[in-house]
């Protein structure tokens, strides 16, 4: 039997290649529990309008209760020929109901709102899913700031030595960048809380549906949509997820690749747990951070999928065109990378060895307590543009000598300016430098322990 949702005006079935093209049952089959939730909220306006009894609602209610168990346990599949979930799950009914009662869901919707509205409820879901394992790395995060409270490292600017920093205040800046992709997905999923169920084809439905009952059904805190038109062909929800899943995989791509860094010979600031690391099938020496590699090399697949979801939205007139099927494959893949990347990512950082002092034995290196001497002129008097000439000077003089800032004797410092008295090694010290930084943001400990305290607060009120 003929399972299109459309042969009536037909005298063939579709050619074999065409079948092939059209099918999308293969990747959208995940949406399977949601298009029956929205059969059963379908069937319940129905019912509510006068075109389906009581009866026939309860019938079709275990109808569809029925065929939801046979999806879970598999006993009931899409095939190629059913073409999409939505058909399939169609098929799935009148087999189970008969033609007469199955045969009446149908009624006032069409797949174009169906899939618009399953879409949304799908990743919905899913974006919690992201936002307890963003939760989790954060947590990852906040714990090494927790367990390294006093250590301190380098900052870098060009990658090159800058100024002093806490590790923690280093490691919290990561996190705070995951709290705003959180903050995104919440905002998202608010935007994205409206209902296109309803919009029928693109016009709405003259069967005096109510849109609203149906998205109150089905979760939606913001309603149905204002426009129908709108409602079936926008998709800039589905853009919007896959730039925040692109911004989630660049930011831990920041993360990975500091993490290979750290992790090299040369900067020996960390060891990955063997659990998080792999081995080389020919190097028996080599231990490796793959799993910060992946997700470096994932960052630019998840920009893809946003690059090519935004070409496939690009001048489409409205209202539904069937490119819109195009609208899946990638955000479902940029999600199902995540899923897979953020466990393990998490686990690498949270067994992450921090070799503490290799880190503060290299924090005033490369003079990088230069600002410090120039800050400490400026509040002697000296302006500014005087104290940097002169601390670049002290810099020249250590660097032709061989030395770093704190080695340099009495006698030269009071050689290079009549200011720099013995009194500026107070802060030709990294604890110093550090402690002098307490505004609101700073690197200063008591800084960022208020600014670990919020975050920790936050986190946990999530
Ligand atoms: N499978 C389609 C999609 O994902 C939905 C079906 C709408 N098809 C149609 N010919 N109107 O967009």
């Amino acid at each position: 039997e003929d399972v299109r949702l459309w042969g009536g005006r037909f005298a063939d079935g579709p050619a074999e290649a065409l079948e092939k093209l059209s099918a999308s049952v293969h990747f959208d089959w995940r949406l399977a529990p949601y298009d029956i939730a929205g059969s059963r909220a379908h069937a319940r306006v129905l019912h509510a309008a006068g075109l389906l009894t009581a009866d026939e609602l309860r019938q079709m209610i275990d109808g569809l209760d029925a065929l939801e168990q046979d999806v879970a346990s598999g006993a009931f599949q899409g095939t190629l020929a059913d073409e999409d979930v939505h058909t399939a799950l169609e098929r799935g009914l009148l087999e189970r109901l008969g033609k007469d009662l199955g045969g009446k869901l149908r009624a006032g919707r069409s797949r174009n709102d169906q899939v618009a509205t399953l879409f949304r409820m799908y990743l919905r879901d899913h974006a919690r899913v992201l936002g307890g394992l963003l939760a989790d790395l954060q947590g990852a995060l906040v714990g090494l700031a927790e367990a390294h409270p006093d250590v301190a490292m380098p900052g870098r600017t060009h990658l090159q030595h800058a100024q002093p920093v806490l590790f923690a205040h280093h490691v919290l800046a990561h996190a705070q960048a995951l709290a705003r992709d959180a903050e995104r997905l919440r905002q998202w999923d608010a935007r994205t809380a409206v209902s296109p169920y309803g919009s029928g084809a693109l016009a709405g439905s003259s069967l005096g549906l109510d849109p609203e009952a149906v998205a109150a059904d089905l979760g939606f805190e913001g309603g149905s949509a204002a426009n129908s038109i709108d409602g079936t062909a926008s998709r800039d929800f589905v853009a919007e997820f896959a730039f925040v899943t692109a911004m989630i995989g660049v930011d831990v791509s920041k993360i990975a690749e500091e993490v290979i860094i750290w992790n090299t010979k040369e900067f020996s600031f960390v060891t990955l747990h063997d659990a998080f690391s792999t081995g080389s099938s020919i190097m028996p020496q080599k231990k490796n951070p793959d799993i910060a590699e992946l997700a470096r090399g994932k960052s630019g697949r998840l920009i893809g999928n946003l690059t090519g979801l935004m070409a496939t939205l690009k001048a489409l007139p409205l209202a539904y065109n069937r490119d819109l099927q195009e609208d899946k494959e990638p955000v479902f893949d940029s999600l199902d990378q995540l899923e897979l990347l953020l466990p393990a990512f998490t686990g690498m950082m949270a067994t992450l060895t921090v070799h503490g002092d290799r880190m503060a034995e290299l924090a005033p290196a490369g003079f990088s307590l230069a600002t410090d001497v120039a800050e400490w002129l400026v509040k002697r008097g000296v302006p500014f543009r005087v104290a940097h000439e002169v601390a670049g000077a002290c810099v020249k003089e250590c660097e032709s000598a061989g030395i770093e800032l704190d080695e340099l004797t009495d006698e030269q410092f009071a050689a290079l300016s009549p200011h720099l008295t013995p009194e500026v090694r107070e802060v030709l010290n990294v604890p110093g430098a550090l402690a002098a930084r307490d505004g609101k943001g700073g690197t200063a400990p008591s800084a960022v322990a208020v600014q670990l305290a919020d975050f920790r607060t936050d986190l946990d009120r999530q």
